[in-house]
């Protein structure tokens, strides 16, 4: 799905950039362009980062990262 058509950016596009670490509509636009013409596709970017933030926060306490070093 486009979130913003203006300038081709898919759904996927914006949660792989979220994942690389963007967390603000000027982050998106930095990479991606999002927003940068008619704007409109600024709502369902927004509403993007907050699920993926929602995601990241509701993780259960006892999930913890082991390094592959760790784990050898
Ligand atoms: S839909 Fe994104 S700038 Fe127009």
């Amino acid at each position: 799905m486009y979130v913003c058509v203006c300038n081709a950016v898919t759904e996927r596009q914006v949660y792989e950039a979220i994942d690389a670490g963007a967390t603000t509509i000027k982050a998106l636009n930095r990479q991606l362009s999002v927003g940068a013409q008619c704007g409109a596709c600024v709502s369902c970017a927004k509403e993007c980062l907050s699920k993926a933030s929602a995601q990241k926060t509701n993780l259960p306490t006892n999930v913890f990262h082991i390094s592959k070093q760790e784990a050898a």
